[in-house]
C-alpha cells in the first residue's frame, strides 16, 4: 500500500521534518516501565491525598456519596450537567425495582464561549434559564406527585470541596473555564440563587462530579462497577473507597462503610513522558503548571499538541517553505475529531488527511510524505494518551486491591468509562486496553471489565438526587 501511495503523490518531507517527528515520537513513548512508574505514582499520590489535604498532586476529594443506586429509586428527577463543551438537562422517571428507567428526555446546548470567561451570575443565569425552558416542556409521560418540589442532581464537573452531598465550594476552574466571582462560593447556592431569579422552584438534592454520576449510573445496572473514568474535554476518575482508608475524614464520619472518592487525576504530574510541545502548551495555557496529566491525555488538548508539532516543522523551514500559514499559528484550531479522522483515513493518497491539513491548518497541496507524517504525529499523541489512561486505571485498581487483600483482581471488577474521547476514538480505546493488559497480564486483566457507560453521568446524577431526596422515605 505504501508503495502504491508513493507512486501517486510526490513526497517532499525533508530530512529535518523526519527528525522532528522522530524526536517527538521518542519523547511521547510510554513503554511498560514508564507506565509502571505512572501507575505506582498514582497509587502513592492517592494515599497521600487521602491522608491530608493540600500539597500533593491528587486532591482525592470525598464526595459524601456513600450509597450507590440500588435499583429501588422511584419518582421524577432532573439532572443538570455542566462541565465540558456542552451543557445538558435531563429528566427521568424512575420506576423502582421492576420498572427501572421508565422514560427519559434530555436537551443539550453548546456553552457559548463568552460564558466561559464571564461572571458567575451570567453563567448560572444561562443554566437556570435553559433549565426553566426545559421544565416547562414537561409532558404527560412524566409524573410528579402534588405538593412535591422538583429535585435535581447537579453534575458540576470541576474540582469542588464538598462538605455534604448537596453543597460544595469550587477549588479551581479547569478545561479552559475562567469564570469570575466564584472563588469561595458554594456552587449549589449560585445555582439556587439563579433559579430564584428565574422564578424556578426546584431543589438541588445532590451535587456530583461527572465521574461520580457515571459510577452511580453504571452501578444502577451492574453491582460490580467500582471505578469510573471520564475521557472527554477533560479527564478524571473516581472509585469506591473504604471509609477506614480515608484518614483525613476520621472523626468526622462513621468509621464503617464506603465513600466514593473523586481523585481529580487530571492534576497528576510525576513521571510523565512530556515533550517540549507539551511544556510550551502548558506555559501558554490559562492554568500553567496545573492539570498536567489532563493536558497530556484529554480531548481538549490532543489536537493542540499536534498543531504545535506541525508549526515547528513549518517554522524550521522544511515543511512549507519557511512560512507558517496563519491558521497553523492559531491555538486550538486542530481538534481531537480531526486527529481521529486523519487516523481513520484508509484512502491510498490519504485524501482526507490532505483536506484536513488544508482546510484546518492552511497547509495546501501537502505531499504524501507530509500526510503520512501527520498520521504518525497523531498516533504518537493518541498512543501516549491511551496508554497513560490505562496506567491510571491500573494505579487505582492496584491501590484498591492492595487495601482489600486481593479482592479486586480475584473477581469481576467493572471500570465504567464515558466521555467523547473514549466514545469516539477507537485507536484511543485500543491503546488503553493494550496498556491494561500489558501491566496486569492477560489472566488478571480478564477480571477487569472496561465498559462504556453511555451518558451514565446524567442518569447517575438523577439517581443520586433520588437517593438523597427529601421525600426518599416515602418510597
Ligand atoms: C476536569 C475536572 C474534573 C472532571 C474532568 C472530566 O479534570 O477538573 O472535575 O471530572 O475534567 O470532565
Amino acid at each position: 500500500l505504501a508503495a502504491k501511495r508513493r507512486m501517486r503523490v510526490r513526497s517532499s518531507a525533508s530530512r529535518k521534518d523526519h527528525a522532528i517527528v522522530k524526536e517527538f515520537r521518542e519523547g511521547c513513548a510510554a513503554p511498560l516501565p514508564v507506565l509502571r512508574r505512572v501507575a505506582e505514582g498514582i497509587a502513592a499520590d492517592m494515599r497521600k491525598g487521602l491522608n491530608s489535604d493540600g500539597g500533593h498532586s491528587l486532591p482525592m476529594i470525598p464526595t459524601f456519596v456513600n450509597t450507590l443506586p440500588s435499583g429501588n429509586e422511584e419518582g421524577l428527577f432532573y439532572a443538570l450537567d455542566l462541565g465540558g463543551t456542552n451543557f445538558r438537562v435531563l429528566r427521568v422517571q424512575l420506576g423502582g425495582k421492576d420498572g427501572r428507567v421508565i422514560d427519559t428526555e434530555f436537551e443539550q446546548v453548546a456553552i457559548p464561549q463568552d460564558l466561559m470567561f464571564g461572571t458567575s451570575e451570567e453563567l448560572f443565569d444561562f443554566i437556570a434559564s435553559r433549565l426553566g425552558t426545559f421544565v416547562q416542556k414537561e409532558s404527560g409521560k412524566f409524573h410528579l406527585p402534588s405538593g412535591r418540589l422538583r429535585e435535581i442532581g447537579f453534575t458540576f464537573s470541576f474540582p469542588v470541596k464538598q462538605t455534604s452531598i448537596d453543597s460544595g465550594i469550587l477549588i479551581k476552574w479547569t478545561k479552559g473555564f475562567a469564570v469570575s466571582g466564584t472563588a469561595g462560593k458554594d456552587v449549589v447556592s449560585c445555582l439556587n440563587q439563579a433559579m430564584d431569579r428565574q422564578g424556578l422552584d426546584m431543589r438541588v438534592s445532590a451535587l456530583v462530579n461527572d465521574t461520580v454520576g457515571t459510577l452511580a449510573g453504571a452501578r444502577y445496572w451492574d453491582d460490580d462497577a467500582m471505578v469510573a473514568v471520564i475521557l472527554g474535554t477533560g479527564t478524571n476518575a473516581c472509585y469506591v473507597e473504604r471509609m477506614d482508608c480515608i484518614p483525613k475524614l476520621q472523626g468526622h464520619l462513621p468509621a464503617n462503610g464506603d465513600m466514593i472518592i473523586n481523585t481529580e487525576w487530571g492534576a497528576f504530574h510525576d513521571s510523565l513522558p512530556l515533550t517540549e510541545f507539551d511544556k510550551a502548551l502548558d506555559a501558554a495555557s490559562i492554568n500553567p503548571g496545573e492539570q498536567i496529566l489532563e493536558k497530556t491525555i484529554s480531548g481538549m488538548y490532543l489536537g493542540e499538541v499536534a498543531r504545535r508539532v506541525f508549526l515547528k516543522m513549518a517554522e524550521s523551514g522544511a515543511m512549507f517553505g519557511g512560512s507558517a500559514p496563519d491558521k497553523l499559528s492559531t491555538p486550538f484550531v486542530l481538534r481531537t475529531p480531526h486527529l481521529c479522522a486523519m487516523q481513520q483515513d484508509q484512502s491510498s493518497d490519504l485524501k482526507l488527511v490532505g483536506k484536513i491539513l488544508s482546510d484546518t491548518l492552511g497547509v495546501d497541496d501537502s505531499s504524501l510524505g507530509i500526510r503520512e507524517m501527520a498520521i504518525d504525529i497523531c498516533d504518537a499523541i493518541v498512543k501516549r494518551g491511551g496508554r497513560l489512561a490505562g496506567a491510571g486505571i491500573v494505579g487505582i485498581l492496584q491501590k484498591m486491591d492492595a487495601d482489600s487483600k486481593g479482592t479486586i483482581f480475584r473477581k469481576r471488577t467493572v471500570v465504567a468509562m464515558d466521555g467523547g474521547l473514549y466514545e469516539n476514538y477507537p485507536h484511543y480505546r485500543k491503546y488503553i486496553k493494550e496498556a491494561v493488559i500489558g501491566l496486569l497480564g492477560s489472566e488478571i486483566s480478564k477480571n477487569v471489565v472496561i465498559e462504556h457507560s453511555k451518558d451514565g453521568s446524567g442518569i447517575g446524577a438523577a439517581l443520586l438526587a433520588a437517593a438523597n431526596s427529601k421525600y426518599a422515605r416515602e418510597f
